[in-house]
């Protein structure tokens, strides 16, 4: 049974038995975003760090649809399931930029194919073909041939800051154990939910 009074070190608890299983990509996460008209979307991401100070982190193109929607509303769900743990994680928060320094550092480390697809791929984007994206990562290839790629302007990290966080533990008779944590002014407040 769940009992954990703090969120994030629960997360970090079961995140860590995850990574521990063969569960193929752990730090797949599902990130929906809502539009200036309420239209909600989502996809996949992968969680790059997480810690109390700042969220929850990953990496993205700014100018993606992802993003443009996060300009009008920074309000945003996670979502992580691990079939062979039977966890269930959401996520609720404010989203913003982290800081460049830190894009930097996490881009840097990337391998160079990466780094030359973020500047190839311009995300979200409607291209003619495959070849205009071959053809485009072709020329970031040679401008960048011997020296070290830059991160894209474009192209950096978001956290997500959690005010609700809800665990799901898979139980027999679908008598599952939920538990939801609240932030309330600056601390965490739980709450046992029917499953
Ligand atoms: C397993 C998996 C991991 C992914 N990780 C990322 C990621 O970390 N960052 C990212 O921008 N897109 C990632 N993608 C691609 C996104 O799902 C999505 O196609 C892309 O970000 C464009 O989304 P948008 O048009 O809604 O902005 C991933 C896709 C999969 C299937």
């Amino acid at each position: 049974m769940i009992n954990e009074s703090d969120p994030i070190k629960l997360f970090s608890k079961w995140y860590e038995e995850a990574k521990s299983t063969s569960i193929d990509k752990p730090n797949a996460m599902s990130l929906s975003t809502a539009d200036s008209e309420s239209r909600v979307s989502s996809r996949l991401v992968l969680l790059s760090r997480h810690n109390a100070e700042e969220g929850f982190v990953f990496h993205t193109n700014y100018l993606s649809r992802k993003c443009q929607d996060i300009e009008s509303n920074s309000k945003v769900a996670l979502l992580f399931w691990w079939d062979e743990l039977g966890y269930q994680i959401r996520i609720e928060g404010q989203i913003q930029k982290t800081d460049s320094k830190a894009s930097d550092e996490y881009f840097s480390n990337r391998p160079r194919g990466s780094q030359l697809g973020a500047w190839a791929s311009e995300q979200s984007q409607e291209i003619e073909s495959r070849q205009v994206l071959e053809e485009r990562m072709k020329q970031f290839t040679a401008k960048y041939d011997g020296a070290d790629v830059p991160r894209p302007p474009h192209w950096g990290g978001y956290a997500v800051l959690p005010d609700t966080m809800e665990f799901w533990l898979n139980c027999d008779d679908r008598l599952h154990d939920r538990v939801r944590y609240d932030l309330v002014q600056g601390q965490w407040q739980s709450v046992l939910l029917a499953p």
